[in-house]
């Protein structure tokens, strides 16, 4: 009845030549209409937003697509052009790939610079998200057990998975192993761009640990679920992190992601 009723919804806005969206809240539906023809940025021929749809089908994502994820990839994108067009001297990685939609995009805007350098990749590829901590609870993110074995594996993906998606790209580096095992092989380089994009509190406090350090200055550190009810461990690992630093810009973005320039 719902799904009838959004469809509807749907096809008389569409009618009108308005784009619904729509959110559901954990405990009650709520339906949020927004114009989006309103923002060039969320036109279809939009490079980024165009870069955004082509990097879902390349990693077989399409079925993830909703408008928070638009706006925090749209916001990605910047950030790694920023870090690509002032041409820091330092490497690319990314903490967190899932099958591989924002490593896809981020390659392609490294191959727009010319980027001869590595693109490291870190993920587990075993089975989704480790396993939470008390610092990852909260009364919003409250969850059955069936309900976080669920959200675990709902993130599982191969590292074939990955090199489908980037096929053509030659400077990318995979490190299988739960974060942060495989840090230690590139702890002499040097990053100018970093993704983190783990969910958790302890994989992003390890994460940020590591990076920040090795960044250079200029370089820049997003973290995807900042601010996100659902993983609240990310946020805190953030807080904690940056209340130690003298970084010259923190960036909360209003759609869950943060940027962190040194
Ligand atoms: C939200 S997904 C990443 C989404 C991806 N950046 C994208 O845009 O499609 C989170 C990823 O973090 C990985 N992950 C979570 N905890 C981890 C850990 N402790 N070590 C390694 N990978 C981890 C999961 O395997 C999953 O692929």
């Amino acid at each position: 009845m719902k799904q009838i009723l959004k469809t509807s919804l749907v096809k008389g806005f569409a009618m009108l030549g308005l784009q619904a969206e729509f959110h559901k809240k954990k405990h009650d539906t709520d339906i949020v209409f927004f114009d989006k023809n309103t923002l060039e940025y969320f036109q279809q021929d939009h490079p980024r937003m165009a870069l955004y749809r082509e990097g879902l089908a390349k990693s077989g994502m399409e079925w993830v697509d909703n408008f928070p994820l638009q706006c925090r990839l749209f916001s990605l994108q910047q950030m790694a052009e920023l870090a690509a067009r002032r041409n820091i001297d330092g490497e690319f990685a990314e903490c967190g790939c899932w099958k591989g939609h924002s490593a896809y995009i981020i390659s392609k805007i490294l191959t727009r610079h010319g980027f001869s350098r590595s693109f490291h990749i870190f993920d587990s590829f075993e089975g989704g998200l480790s396993d939470k901590t008390s610092e990852d609870v909260s009364d919003y993110a409250r969850q059955t057990k069936e309900e976080a074995e669920f959200e675990k594996n709902w993130f599982s993906s191969t590292i074939d998975d990955l090199k489908k998606a980037l096929v053509g790209f030659d400077f990318i580096e995979i490190y299988k192993g739960w974060i942060p095992e495989r840090f230690h092989e590139v702890e002499h380089k040097r990053f100018a761009f970093v993704h983190v994009d783990v969910d958790l509190y302890q994989p992003t406090l390890d994460s940020l640990k590591f990076f920040y350090p090795r960044l250079m200055p200029g370089g820049i550190i997003v973290v995807d679920d900042y601010g996100y009810s659902v993983f609240p461990g990310a946020k805190r690992a953030v807080d904690e992190y940056v209340r130690g630093i003298d970084c010259s810009l923190f960036y909360e973005t209003p759609m869950g992601s943060c940027f962190i320039i040194k």
